[in-house]
């Protein structure tokens, strides 16, 4: 594997569900994979999870890693060809990422969506800049429109606690103070679709995802049809994907936050959230505390994924 942007990228997914769970049992198995290589993590956003999971993941192959944020030390950068730099940014994304690819062998980004025009997010400038001027390998850390790492690690927790062999799995708009991207429910849905679940979208209208990441999946606006016989019930915020009004806020409607109500009519579903979560606006406490919440061993498959993901671009390096 080249680059990992997608869900698509990884081939043979069986095959590489099976390669997570062996990693699983054994982290250090291909510890010699990374020896001398190193991997740099560029992050435009902040992040808890993919900065210490691709780390850790990164550690098992036995890398070097190096962390950069943007934000902090380094000079600011500009992004957009044909500007006249006499502002406050010092240096041209075109010149950093090739130094970039200098210093390592593989590069992780981390560039969410400005939320400011959506043909702009969905070009993937930043990430694809990278993956056209760096040299090397590249994967996704969230994107603008994409968080693979996550849905790899969301897939295997479903994996690792279905009950039946086609689970059914509802993916639910919940209520958010800000305008989030659209980079999780994309990728969740698109990945879960691809490994062949049923899934259903439940969202109020205006809240539609790109078809480009919904085919596939049944979208039902009253929210509590959509629960009924879910085995998993994933909550998300994404309200600055709305097509008319990109970028804005334009509910906050807290009927949709999930609570034992929506629970109640599922098939004992478990309860599931990339994190960070604002308790009381996505799910409310009783939930997300409750022993059918997975939202910890999601975030204990990040490292997991990452090193399933890692391995296999070390693995097609000349
Ligand atoms: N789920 C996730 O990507 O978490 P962070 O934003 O903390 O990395």
């Amino acid at each position: 594997m080249r680059h990992f942007t997608e869900v698509k990228d990884l081939g043979n997914l069986h095959q590489a569900l099976q390669e997570a769970l062996e990693i699983k049992k054994e982290r250090f198995k291909y510890v010699e994979l990374g020896r001398n290589k190193t991997l740099l993590m560029v992050f435009f956003n902040s992040s808890l999870r993919t900065r210490l999971s691709t780390q850790k993941a990164a550690m098992n192959l036995g890398m070097n890693v190096i962390v950069l944020d943007i934000n902090q030390g380094a000079w600011k950068l500009e992004t957009e060809r044909g500007v006249v730099m006499d502002g406050d940014k010092s240096e041209h994304l075109l010149e950093a990422i090739p130094v970039m690819g200098c210093y390592c062998d593989i590069i992780g980004i981390r560039s969410f969506a400005q939320l400011e025009n959506r043909e702009d997010d969905y070009q993937e400038k930043i990430l694809n800049q990278f993956i056209q001027y760096s040299g090397r390998p590249v994967f996704s850390m969230e994107a603008a429109t994409g968080h693979p790492l996550q849905s790899f690690a969301d897939w295997i927790t479903i994996e690792e606690n279905k009950s039946v062999e086609r689970p059914k799995v509802v993916l639910t708009w919940a209520p958010h103070p800000k305008a989030l991207p659209q980079a999780v429910p994309n990728s969740f849905v698109q990945w879960m679709v691809a490994v062949g679940y049923e899934v259903v979208i439940t969202h109020p209208r205006g809240y539609e995802l790109d078809e480009k990441f919904t085919a596939g999946a049944r979208i039902e606006y009253d929210q509590m049809k959509a629960m009924q016989g879910a085995h998993f019930v994933y909550a998300k915020n994404w309200s600055a994907a709305s097509l008319e009004h990109y970028g804005q806020v334009l509910s906050m409607e807290r009927s949709w936050t999930v609570s034992r109500r929506q629970m109640d009519v599922t098939d004992n579903a478990f309860f599931m959230h990339c994190l960070p979560v604002r308790r009381n606006m996505i799910v409310t406490d009783e939930v997300i505390e409750g022993p059918r919440s997975l939202v910890i061993p999601e975030a204990a498959n990040r490292e997991i994924s990452a090193t399933v993901v890692i391995k296999k671009i070390l693995e097609g390096l000349e």
